[in-house]
């Protein structure tokens, strides 16, 4: 009987030890303990990160982080597992010589009996390869997407250009003429050059910079006080209120404050003479419940038709005749790179609201890395 049990015990020994050497092979394993120490690391581990199992225990996870995610993105992976749920997701580390390199990844909590966790099993996948292979999928899409902006930016061009040829063809003897053609021409080039000024603003590969930025001041102290000049000029009342609300978001803040100071431009553009600028601040949540501020900019010009507001979205959607209809596609790209959103409400003849939303940004206590 007993021999009986001890013959069990030993196979079934010998069959998780094969388990266990199976896994080895396969997977990068890290078990981690609640403070995110590092307890246990597997040759796999070792071998991609280029690490040896003495420089690993002991450590925290962000030996190998590389700084490509927000703390935002590590601090939802430990809100998830500290609450005992399991995290999976891609991530980017960094090896001890500087390679980059990509796991998937599935941190699994082990919880105690009273269903807190007391340490954290990761298993990794190596998915550099993949992600090389997206990459240049990525590339291609955008060389087909810049084929089309170019495209429609050549169309753009041409008519300004058939207009000053024409003008120059017709170019009469008369000086008082002259001077008004020339005008013409003159305001023609004006729009190329806008043109491909905010083309350039879309195109250019400028590194964005990420930081911590308070909103509020941002709008405030950087976008109103530039309009306040234009809208005085105009007669328009402006009616600022945005530091009831704090709002830290993670952001470019060249990027946002362009983004504000389109919207602002459309406004004051919407209005002629007189009229009331509104910008306020309000605490709101998203559709995934996190929580944002939304700025709105709510202005007494001429608002718009609801076929207007279908195309807001197309580039070089214009009604002005001094429009290039790229204002509003670059703040939405911006936007859209912040994990934010730009929404309107307009009615003919009352004035529009543009409602710009962005994902609040809590600094993250001790849990930059990863597990
Ligand atoms: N606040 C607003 N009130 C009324 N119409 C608006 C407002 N904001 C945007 N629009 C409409 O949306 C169009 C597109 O706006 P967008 O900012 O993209 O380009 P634009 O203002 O025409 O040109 P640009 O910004 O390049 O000088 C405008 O031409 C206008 O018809
Ligand atoms: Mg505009």
């Amino acid at each position: 009987m007993m021999d009986d049990v001890l013959l069990k015990l030993g196979q079934n020994v010998s069959h998780l030890m094969e388990v266990n050497r199976a896994i080895d092979e396969a997977i990068i394993l890290a078990i981690t303990n609640q403070q995110g120490m590092i307890t246990f690391a597997n040759k796999k581990f070792c071998d991609i990160s280029q690490y040896s199992q003495q420089e690993l225990i002991g450590q925290n996870h962000r030996i190998v982080n590389s700084g490509f995610h927000p703390p935002e993105f590590f601090k939802d992976l430990w809100r998830t597992i500290g609450q005992g749920r399991i995290w999976k997701g891609e991530i980017r580390n960094r090896a001890k010589n500087g390679d980059l390199y990509w796991v998937d990844t599935t941190i699994v909590p082990c919880l105690d009996e009273k269903g807190k966790p007391y340490q954290y099993i990761a298993f990794r996948v190596d998915i550099t390869a993949r992600k090389h292979v997206e990459e240049q999928m990525r590339r291609l899409d955008q060389l087909q997407i810049a084929g089309q902006i170019s495209a429609s930016i050549a169309h753009e061009i041409r008519n300004p250009l058939a207009a000053i040829q024409w003008t120059l063809l017709s170019l009469s003897n008369d000086a008082a003429d002259r001077e008004h053609q020339l005008s013409l021409v003159q305001a023609e080039l004006t729009r190329i050059d806008a043109i491909l000024t905010e083309f350039l603003t879309l195109s250019k590969k400028r590194e964005s910079v990420f930081f911590e930025i308070d909103l509020p001041d941002l709008v405030c102290c950087k976008t109103v006080d530039i309009v306040a000049a234009q809208a005085r000029q105009q007669g328009i009342t402006l009616d600022v209120e945005v530091h009831s609300v704090s709002g830290k978001v993670w952001g470019d803040e060249h990027q946002l404050r362009q983004v504000f100071l389109n919207l602002m431009k459309n406004a004051l553009e919407s209005m002629e003479v007189g009229g009331r600028l509104t910008v306020r601040a309000e605490q709101t949540h998203d559709s995934s419940n996190r929580p944002c501020i939304s700025i709105a900019i709510a202005d007494s010009g001429c608002g718009m038709t609801a076929w207007q507001l279908s195309n807001l979205e197309r580039a070089f959607f214009t009604t002005k005749p001094d429009g290039t209809g790229l204002g509003l596609t670059v703040c939405h790209q911006i936007l859209h790179s912040h994990q934010g959103a730009l929404n309107f409400r307009s009615q003919v003849g009352e004035g529009t609201t543009a409602t710009v939303t962005l994902p609040l940004y809590e600094s993250s206590e001790g849990t930059g890395g990863n597990v």
